[in-house]
C-alpha cells in the first residue's frame, strides 16, 4: 500500500472537454472534471454515460474530442503509462469462478509483473479480508465476496487511482458498507478512487465529492454537502399539543399542518429550529418534539436534471415518493 498522505488537492484526473459519440448519440458531452486523491462519485442514472467516461479515462475507448489526463499522462498519447497508474473494476464481474480467490489475484500480480507476487497478493487478500477464504474456489464465493475479490485483484498492483464501475450493485446493506469501509481505506491510503453509482444514498455517504451526470452532461460537481444546500430548503416537523394560530419568523414558511405535526420549510432548518420553538411557546403552543430534515441527493439531483423550477418541498416530496416506489 502506498504511503502518501490523504491529498485532496493532487490533481490525478483532468478532463477538458471530453466528449464521446456514438454516431448521433453524444454519450459524453464536453466533460471537464478535476480529480484528486479522493473518493469522487459519477451519480446518474442508467444510459447517462458514466461507464462511457470509464472507459475513456482507462484508455479503452478513444475519446470523440477533447482530452483527459491520468496521473499526468494523457490517455491517447500515453496509455501504457496510464495503464500503468491505475486498475479499473468493470461493471460487470471479473473473477474466474474457475480459479481459488488466491490463484484470481495472484493471476493480476503476474499480469501486472509486480515484485514479489505472492507477498503482495497475500497483502491484498488480507486487506479484502478474505485470507480464511483464500484457496475457495470464487464460484463458491457471495456476490459481495466476489466484489472483494475484484478490489483485491484491482489493488495489488498499488495504482495511483482505482476506477470503480457500480462496485455495489446486487449487493446486501452489509455487504455495500463493507465495500465502501474498503474503499475509504485505499483512499486513506493515498489512492484516488473514480467511481461510479446510481444510489444516491451512497454517493451521499461515501464520497467526498459528486459529479451529477444526466445524458452526458455534468450538471454540478460539489462535495454531497454543498450540493444539497443548493435546495435552500429544509423542512421541520413539530408534534404539538395546543392550538396553533400562526408565527412569523423570517426565512420560515409554515406548510401544513397534520394530525398535531406542523410542517415548516426553512431557508436554514438548523438556525431556525430553535426560532421555531422559542415562537411556538410564546404563541402558547407546547412543543412536544421536532425535527429538520435536510434535502437528500435525491431531491438535488431531480432538481437539476428535470431542471425543475418549481423546487418546493411539496413537489420534492412527491419525487421523493416516487424514488421510493421505484427503489
Ligand atoms: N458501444 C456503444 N454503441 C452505441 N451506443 C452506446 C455504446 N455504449 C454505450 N452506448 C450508449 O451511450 C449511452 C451511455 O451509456 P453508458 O453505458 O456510458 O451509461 P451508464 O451511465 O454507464 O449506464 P448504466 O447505469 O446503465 O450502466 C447510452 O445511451 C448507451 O446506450
Ligand atoms: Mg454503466
Amino acid at each position: 500500500m502506498k504511503n502518501t498522505e490523504h491529498n485532496p488537492a493532487e490533481h490525478t484526473i483532468v478532463t477538458c472537454n471530453l466528449t464521446k459519440k456514438y454516431g448521433d448519440l453524444c454519450a459524453v458531452n464536453r466533460m471537464n472534471l478535476t480529480v484528486g486523491n479522493e473518493i469522487f462519485g459519477i451519480l446518474g442514472p442508467n444510459g447517462s454515460g458514466k461507464t462511457t467516461t470509464v472507459l475513456m479515462l482507462t484508455t479503452l475507448l478513444e475519446p470523440t474530442e477533447g482530452t483527459a489526463e491520468v496521473c499526468g499522462f494523457d490517455v491517447r498519447k500515453d496509455p501504457r503509462n496510464v495503464r500503468n497508474s491505475i486498475s479499473y473494476v468493470p461493471q460487470d464481474m471479473a473473477v474466474d469462478v474457475r480459479l481459488t480467490g488466491r490463484e484470481n489475484v495472484m493471476m493480476y500480480a503476474e499480469l501486472y509483473g509486480v515484485e514479489r507476487p505472492a507477498e503482495k497478493t497475500e497483502e491484498a487478500l488480507r486487506i479484502l479480508e478474505l485470507s480464511d477464504r483464500a484457496d475457495d474456489f470464487a464460484k463458491v464465493y457471495s456476490g459481495g465476496m466476489r466484489r472483494r475479490l475484484e478490489l483485491a485483484q484491482a489493488l495489488v498492483h498499488n495504482p495511483h487511482v482505482l476506477f470503480l464501475d457500480e462496485p455495489t450493485v446486487g449487493l446486501d446493506v452489509a455487504a455495500r458498507k463493507k465495500i465502501w469501509e474498503h474503499i475509504r481505506t485505499l483512499r486513506d491510503a493515498g489512492m484516488s478512487i473514480f467511481v461510479t453509482t446510481h444510489y444516491m444514498d451512497e454517493a451521499d455517504k461515501y464520497c467526498d465529492r459528486v459529479a451529477i451526470i444526466d445524458r452526458g452532461v455534468i450538471k454540478a460537481v460539489d462535495t454531497p454537502e454543498n450540493l444539497k444546500s443548493m435546495i435552500s430548503q429544509d423542512v421541520i416537523s413539530v408534534s404539538i399539543s395546543g392550538e396553533f394560530s400562526g408565527i412569523t419568523i423570517p426565512g420560515v414558511r409554515f406548510a401544513f399542518l397534520e394530525d398535531d405535526e406542523l410542517v415548516f420549510y426553512a431557508d436554514h432548518g438548523d438556525t431556525a429550529l430553535p426560532l421555531v420553538k422559542d415562537a411556538l411557546n410564546e404563541a402558547g403552543v407546547r412543543v412536544k418534539a421536532m425535527s429538520v430534515r435536510r434535502p437528500s441527493l435525491d431531491d438535488v439531483f431531480l432538481h437539476l436534471v428535470d431542471n425543475a423550477e418549481d423546487t418546493s418541498p411539496f413537489r420534492l416530496g412527491s419525487f421523493r415518493n416516487m424514488l421510493g416506489k421505484r427503489g
